[in-house]
């Protein structure tokens, strides 16, 4: 009996309503999906996400089949991940790589130290090329410079716009270990400024007098590229001046000691936007994003996001912010009793019935209409 009641003629039944009810969802559900789908998946389908703790996302990618494929390009983002889980870059240790442009590598800064005699004990006098040949320093995330007090510090690269050699340094000197501060003032530490667009580059780390002079308190020279360090003010060095300037040979010949990240500025090809849109083929910008130039000097353009969008801009549309989920999280949009609405790429704050000024904003919150204003608007209605 039970059997009958559920025959061919209800099973159907069941499906069709089933059919029914995920049709009429089944719009949200799909929107949901893309949403969190495309947002948190940062390289193509079925690539390695991560190298042991660091992200590469695309078009920086793990293997041949999961960086940007473009024929003569594509190899400028292929990154190998051996069973060190250690991600390199031509035989340079990965940092950091983020999708808005900053490429972490670490590099050795360069040293050169003298005994009481003026001779020369140990020194990365090979120079340290720097083997990144397509981006350019980042001139913005990076200091610059030399530490010492007999010091002078070279800096050679090739510009990018025109393919010249490019020489820049500074000289720092002092006679007593109590002048030299903390900060990179000129005294014991001197920075260099670098023009945008600037590759392949070296340091030499020299001295004027073989640090005869200061050999009691400063036996070595050193000059370095290094990230700027987040934790402190923007002009601070990851280490301390006071401390770097009274090493000596011992500590400089251990190459861990030596480690720094340097930032270069990725962009794709060395193409400028305008030229890049022609070749759709490779063109990488999707859906919802701007295509951008970091200057006239530097190769290559880069994609973001429009704003009140996020994503991968190099690998798919990016997608809707609901502004109002975090709304609802740190209540800093809209100013109650308005509620905050979506909309694509935006939101809006809307009043209740009865708030008919403002637009609920904290700028311009909603305000109640008076009892004078209520008739008006009952008469429109009614009317
Ligand atoms: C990942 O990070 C954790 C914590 O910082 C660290 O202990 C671990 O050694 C790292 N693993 C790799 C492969 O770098
Ligand atoms: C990418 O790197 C891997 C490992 O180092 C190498 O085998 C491969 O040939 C490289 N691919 C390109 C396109 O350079
Ligand atoms: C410096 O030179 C003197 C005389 O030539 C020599 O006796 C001394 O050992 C040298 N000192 C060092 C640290 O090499
Ligand atoms: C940097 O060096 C590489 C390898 O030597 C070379 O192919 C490239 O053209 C150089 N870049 C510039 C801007 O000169
Ligand atoms: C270095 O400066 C300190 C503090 O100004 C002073 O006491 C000291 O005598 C100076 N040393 C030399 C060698 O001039
Ligand atoms: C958001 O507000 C603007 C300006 O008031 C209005 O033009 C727009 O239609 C509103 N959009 C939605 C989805 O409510
Ligand atoms: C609300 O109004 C203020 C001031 O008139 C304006 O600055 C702001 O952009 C508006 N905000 C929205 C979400 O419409």
């Amino acid at each position: 009996m039970l059997k009958g009641k559920f025959g061919w003629k209800n099973h159907s039944f069941l499906i069709i309503v089933a059919t029914l009810a995920m049709a009429v969802l089944g719009l949200g559900l799909h929107d949901m999906g893309a949403q969190v789908g495309s947002t948190s998946q940062i390289t193509l389908p079925n690539c390695p996400e991560k190298c042991g703790n660091i992200t590469i996302p695309y078009p920086f990618g793990i293997g041949d089949k999961c960086h940007y494929n473009h024929p003569e390009d594509g190899k400028f983002y292929n990154v190998s991940c051996d069973s060190s889980k250690v991600p390199k870059y031509g035989g340079l240790e990965i940092d950091k790589i983020t999708v808005d442009g900053e490429f972490h590598v670490i590099n050795d800064i360069s040293y050169i130290c003298y005994d009481n005699n003026g001779t020369k004990t140990a020194c990365s006098c090979h120079r340290s090329w720097i083997r990144v040949t397509r981006f350019a320093i980042s001139t913005t995330r990076n200091v610059i410079g030399a530490i010492g007090c007999d010091t002078y510090a070279v800096f050679s690269g090739t510009r990018m716009s025109s393919s010249s050699g490019f020489v820049t340094g500074c000289v720092t000197g002092c006679s007593n270990q109590s002048d030299v501060g903390t900060e990179c003032s000129g005294i014991g530490c001197c920075e260099v400024s670098m023009p945008k667009g600037v590759t392949n580059i070296s340091i030499s780390t020299r001295s004027l007098n073989h640090h005869r002079n200061v050999q009691m308190f400063n036996p070595c020279s050193t000059a370095f590229i290094v990230a700027k360090n987040h934790g402190q003010s923007d002009k601070l060095l990851p280490y301390s001046i006071k401390s770097i300037i009274t090493k000596d040979v011992a500590y400089f010949k251990h190459q861990k000691n030596l480690l720094n990240p340097i930032v270069y500025d990725w962009t794709i090809g060395r193409k400028n936007c305008e030229q890049a849109k022609l070749d759709k083929k490779h063109y990488l910008c999707k859906g919802n994003t701007l295509c951008y130039d970091l200057s006239p000097h530097q190769w290559g353009y880069r994609c973001k996001c429009k704003s009140g969008f996020q994503g991968n801009p190099y690998l798919h549309d990016c997608q809707d912010i609901d502004e109002c989920a975090e709304e609802k999280k740190s209540g800093t949009l809209c100013k109650e009793p308005a509620w905050c609405v979506n909309t694509i790429g935006s939101y809006n704050c809307s009043c209740p019935p009865g708030y008919s000024r403002g637009n609920g904003t904290f700028n311009d919150p909603c305000i109640a209409d008076d009892k004078s204003n209520d008739l008006p608007i009952i008469f429109k209605i009614i009317g």
